[in-house]
């Protein structure tokens, strides 16, 4: 335990979650379809998008669509902020649904029902004492934009995200002091659909779309981070990155080299044009030698180079172990990041290896790259919990890893980390973003809904709720 060891005064503890995991409502208030309400629930919920005849339509005869009800915090925001008070948090993470907002994504007025809606739910925030942290886009590209548009492939889709983050800065300006840009805007690499609204077709030169897309949100965030300047100068706007240190498998410098290019491209490629404001040389080889040729606006790198991000909030769940030419046998299952299977990790039920050291580590690339404030705004074990006959949920393993990993932070601000807060992931529990499932559960908070779409969505306090608040009030000292 952390006996000597100290968050700093005023660490902004909390949990995070995104609205299309959580709101449900998906068609009330005038909302409009985002990419999550279109996704069925399953384990093969990603690949969908690739399969023939796919085309972003809701089909109630061949899925389920668990976002469509989420976890009704629609309706029962009041109840579920009361219980992240009575944990003690400090901050709520969770994003505005874009398409509460401009339904679909092109109207020129925002829709009222909306706005209002995220007015109630930041009063109730601070009626508690709980400072709202928002993302802006949280993996909710309106549909009508990736059907019309293609997503962020389309240069049109700026002006409207633009007129979007204006519509919600200026309407929230007194209410909300933390904002992010693009979630995870990096897992793009692995998985575009959710965080750029479209997928590439067969054939198609995959990245050349791909670095497109990037560049029209760097664009977009610039913009944003813009507009946060005018109009809300005593903010603070992050970046969003998906974080995982990547590790060689062995000590063949081949394998360290390639471990070392995917940490790159993957980990530092966003993060360099967000907080550095420039392209990496090493991105500019990368795109040589992949034949992409970006196409730019005259204003765009000046842009991207003036209006760069305050701080680095990121997620971070495994480390990802690699090696230059793996088999598809040895890449481990159920993780989405593709890495080989590390022989010093155990891996969550999910493949999702568990490493908090990897965090401390992370913690320490990140910041002696940048020298920005960093803020760990995901973090959590995805599990099966257990109901017992009491009614009690004993998720010691919940608190095993987010112990193990606060004690990783604690090391990481004795390294000289300048470190923000901690929103762990999930916080209540919701619809897994992968796999559109609700047995994935991260909660403190249990939810009775289940994959099958019963339950009566009661929320029940888990052991990890009384751990958390422990942990809170004693600022990280009381593990
Ligand atoms: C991150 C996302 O990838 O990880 C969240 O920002 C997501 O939206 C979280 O829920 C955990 O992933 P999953 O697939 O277990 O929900």
């Amino acid at each position: 335990s952390v006996s000597n060891k100290r968050f700093p005064e005023g660490f902004l503890w909390g949990g995070a979650t995104a609205a299309n995991q959580i709101e449900g409502g998906f068609d009330e208030g005038n909302k409009g379809l985002n990419i999550a309400d279109v996704l069925p629930g399953g384990k093969g919920r990603l690949k969908v998008v690739n399969e023939p005849g796919f085309n972003y339509e809701i089909d109630h005869e061949k899925h389920r669509y668990p976002n469509h009800e989420a976890i009704d915090f629609y309706h029962r925001y009041k109840e579920d902020i009361a219980l992240f008070a009575e944990m003690g948090f400090k901050v709520f993470r969770m994003s505005i649904a874009w398409t509460r907002i401009f339904p679909n994504g092109t109207e020129l007025e925002p829709n009222e029902e909306g706005l209002a809606f995220y007015d109630r739910v930041f009063d109730e925030l601070h009626k508690h004492g709980i400072e709202p942290v928002v993302t802006i886009s949280h993996y909710e590209m309106p549909v009508n934009l990736t059907k019309e548009y293609g997503g962020w492939r389309s240069r049109d889709v700026i002006a409207f995200f633009e007129r979007y983050a204006r519509a919600i800065l200026n309407r929230y300006k007194d209410k909300v002091k933390y904002w992010m840009t693009f979630n995870e805007i990096n897992s793009a690499m692995h998985f575009p659909i959710m965080s750029m609204g479209f997928t590439t077709k067969e054939g198609e030169h995959h990245y050349q779309a791909i670095f497109q897309a990037f560049h029209h949100q760097f664009v977009a965030s610039s913009l944003a981070v813009k507009a946060c300047r005018e109009i809300i100068p005593d903010a603070e706007i992050g970046c969003m990155i998906l974080a995982a240190p990547v590790y060689s498998y062995d000590s063949n410098p081949e394998n360290v080299m390639h471990a070392l290019q995917k940490e790159q491209m993957f980990n530092y490629f966003c993060a360099d044009v967000h907080v550095r404001g420039e392209y990496p040389a090493y991105a500019q080889r990368f795109f040589k030698e992949h034949d992409v040729k970006l196409e730019l606006h005259d204003g765009d790198i000046e842009l991207i180079k003036e209006f760069t991000v305050d701080y680095i909030g990121f997620s971070y769940y495994m480390s990802i172990t690699e090696k230059k030419d793996k088999k598809p046998e040895e890449i481990i299952a159920g993780n989405v990041l593709e890495g080989v299977k590390n022989p010093f990790l155990q891996a969550s039920d999910w493949g999702w290896e568990i490493d908090p050291t990897g965090l401390r580590i992370i913690l320490n690339k990140l910041y002696y790259r940048y020298q920005v404030p960093l803020f760990v705004v995901e973090n959590g074990l995805g599990a099966n919990d257990k109901v017992e006959e009491d009614g009690s949920i004993n998720d010691d393993y919940r608190i095993d890893y987010l112990r193990s990993h606060v004690e990783a932070m604690a090391e990481a601000i004795e390294d000289g980390v300048d470190l923000m807060g901690y929103t762990s992931w999930g916080c209540i529990d919701l619809v897994s973003m992968s796999t559109g499932e609700y047995s994935k559960r991260y909660g403190f908070i249990y939810v009775d809904k289940h994959d099958d779409g019963s339950g009566t969505l009661e929320r029940k306090k888990k052991k990890s709720f009384h751990w958390y608040k422990k942990v809170i009030a004693s600022n990280g000292e009381n593990l």
